[in-house]
């Protein structure tokens, strides 16, 4: 029986390390061909080589999801080579957290342009080839912080806010393409994020919580393929999960 993700055309963004990476391996050895894109590109190519190796296929494109036509590549290159796109995940993202009379304005608008921006310029590059397929999936990364504010999150956690907002618009405007939609909200994931984090005080604080109650990367892999693996008539809208040790 099929699982229903094998021989699926996936576009991944931050795809270089952390949940991308983890769910471009988990989709790819199920069968899934991954197109990988983010900003360093060996750590792509890398990956890209390591799925081929074990039976895979991969393309790695380097991508900065601020730059609307650098994502337009991304999956015009995957539609070229592959012939379609089934899904994309526009993951990317970072998280400088600081309170706003830190006044850390360059980290405000970098948040607002990978972190929004990115996911817009994801969807508008597939959407044209999804709703002529009449089918696909947007799957948009969002957070716990999508859900709760708290100090020092404030602008992180708004643009985690802003795509699920964007995620629930696009889900009412595309039921006429059979295109399904999914946020993935995760909790504290091991991963490089933290390192995103310029404020030593924060940065440390941030380090110490994810070194105590973080999960590894594959449960938001898994998540992923759970939502990519329904029949094609069942739309997981949200998944919100956390370690089983984080409060809030
Ligand atoms: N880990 C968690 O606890 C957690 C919890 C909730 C939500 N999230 C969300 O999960 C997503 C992935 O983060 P992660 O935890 O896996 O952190 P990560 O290990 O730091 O990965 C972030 C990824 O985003 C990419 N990226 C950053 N800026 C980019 C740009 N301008 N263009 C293209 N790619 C860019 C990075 O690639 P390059 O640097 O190579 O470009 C990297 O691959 C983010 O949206 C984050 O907000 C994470």
């Amino acid at each position: 029986m099929s699982n229903n993700i094998e021989g699926k055309i996936i576009v991944i963004t931050g795809a270089s390390s952390g949940l991308g990476e983890a769910a471009a391996k988990h989709l790819s050895k199920e069968g899934a061909m991954v197109v990988l894109g983010a900003r360093r590109e060996d750590r792509i190519q890398a990956l890209a080589a390591e799925l081929k190796n074990k039976g895979g296929k991969s393309l790695a494109i380097k991508t900065d999801v601020t730059d609307v036509a650098q994502v337009k590549n991304l999956v015009d290159t995957a539609v070229k080579e592959f012939g379609q796109v089934d899904v994309i995940i526009n993951n990317a993202g970072l998280m400088p957290q600081s309170p706003l009379d830190r006044y850390k304005i360059d980290e405000w608008d970098r948040m607002i342009d990978v972190n929004i921006k990115g996911v817009l310029y994801g969807i508008a590059a597939v959407l044209p080839y999804m709703q002529k397929q009449k089918s696909g999936h947007i799957i948009n990364v969002s957070s716990v912080a999508g859900h709760k504010v708290r100090a020092g999150g404030a602008v992180y956690s708004a643009t985690k806010h802003a795509v699920r907002v964007i995620s629930e618009g696009l889900r009412q405007e595309v039921k006429p393409y059979n295109i399904r939609t999914t946020i993935i909200s995760p909790g504290a994931v091991e991963t490089e994020l933290p390192s995103t984090i310029s404020e030593p005080d924060i940065a440390e604080n941030f380090i110490a919580f994810y070194k105590k109650i973080a999960i590894p990367a594959d449960s938001f892999a898994r998540a992923v393929a759970f939502a990519v693996s329904q029949p094609d008539d069942v739309d997981i809208n949200e998944i919100l999960f956390r370690p089983t040790k984080q409060e809030i």
